[in-house]
């Protein structure tokens, strides 16, 4: 059987910034297409210098970036294709948005890539509805709140229709509420067949959400699988700065005791909880009742 290339890859990647700063150093990493992935690392691991290489920002310098199994062309074309179908989501808003207003920030990508008014607003209104703002069009950017601006940055690339959406440390200055709602718009791109790829620093988070993980350290992906494979392999997390995130240390520990199943794991804390919760309570203090 021959399985389908992956969306997007690094093959051995180097990067090394013009003062000499290492960014990456033979890296390699696959998106297996239509999955939620997280790439997971400390503050300077290269997550950013990934993200900026897999939508051909920048440029190996040895190595290779691969669409669909076939080597990306960095010539004007090539990477006119690449973006088309890619997507990034900077990490600061401020770096990403140029326009006065929200609609026509939004409208900038479904503009340039030729379509008419009528499809250009469609789009622009999708995007919109899709991260909560369509009463915002009209707004000035420059009024709007970071997690606003960071929305408007999320349009304005889903306005594209990008097979593969990249965000740098999205959920980075989001509060809860807005994270869960971000967390929740994500699943329905990958539900609906979007590659999805946000880094984190988060394990905890990285763990309850991605389907797959891939551990950056120094430059380097050190391990790439499933989420629920390397949460049992705390010696590479370690590797990579992580601890093992707390919903699968607790779930070990009371695992160990018999108080759980060894399997299935909670991939978070409220899993956990409610995986607690089903369970009869045992001691009562005296004069207590149950309901
Ligand atoms: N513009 C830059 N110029 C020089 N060095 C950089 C630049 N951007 C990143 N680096 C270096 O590259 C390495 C990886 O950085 P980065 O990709 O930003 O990591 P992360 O996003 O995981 O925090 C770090 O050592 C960082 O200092
Ligand atoms: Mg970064």
């Amino acid at each position: 059987m021959v399985s389908a290339p992956p969306v997007l890859e690094l093959a051995g990647v180097d990067h090394v910034y013009p003062d000499g700063s290492t960014g990456l150093r033979d890296c390699s990493l696959a998106l297996a297409r239509g999955r939620r992935h997280a790439l997971l690392g400390a503050n300077g691991a290269g997550k950013s210098t990934v993200l900026l290489h897999l939508n051909g920002l920048l440029r190996p310098g040895a190595g290779q970036l691969r669409h669909d199994g076939q080597p990306v062309d960095h010539g004007r074309a090539g990477l006119a294709a690449l973006r088309r179908r890619v997507g990034l989501v900077f990490q600061d808003p401020d770096r990403q948005l140029f326009a006065a207003h929200v609609e026509e920030d939004v409208s900038f990508g479904p503009l340039n890539l030729g379509f008419d008014a009528g499809t250009v607003r469609a789009r622009v209104a999708a995007a919109l509805d899709a991260v909560g703002l369509r009463e915002h069009a009209g707004r000035a950017v420059h009024r709007l709140s970071f997690g606003q601006k960071k929305r408007v940055c999320i349009a304005g690339v889903l306005a594209m229709e990008p097979e593969v959406l990249l965000l740098d440390e999205p959920m980075a200055g989001l509060d809860a509420a807005m994270q869960a709602g971000l967390a929740a718009l994500l699943d329905r791109l990958a539900a609906r067949g979007v590659t999805v790829l946000l880094s984190t620093h988060d394990a905890d988070f990285a763990f309850g959400w991605a389907d797959d993980i891939h551990l950056l350290a120094a430059g380097r992906c050190i391990a790439s699988g499933r989420a629920a494979t390397l949460a049992a392999r705390p010696d590479l997390l370690h590797a990579a700065g992580h601890r093992v995130p707390l919903a699968i240390a607790l779930h070990a520990e009371l695992a160990a005791r018999g108080v759980l199943p060894q399997s299935p794991a909670p991939r978070s804390v409220p899993a956990l909880l409610d995986a607690l919760r089903a369970l009869p309570r045992q001691f009562e203090h005296p004069g207590e009742t149950t309901a």
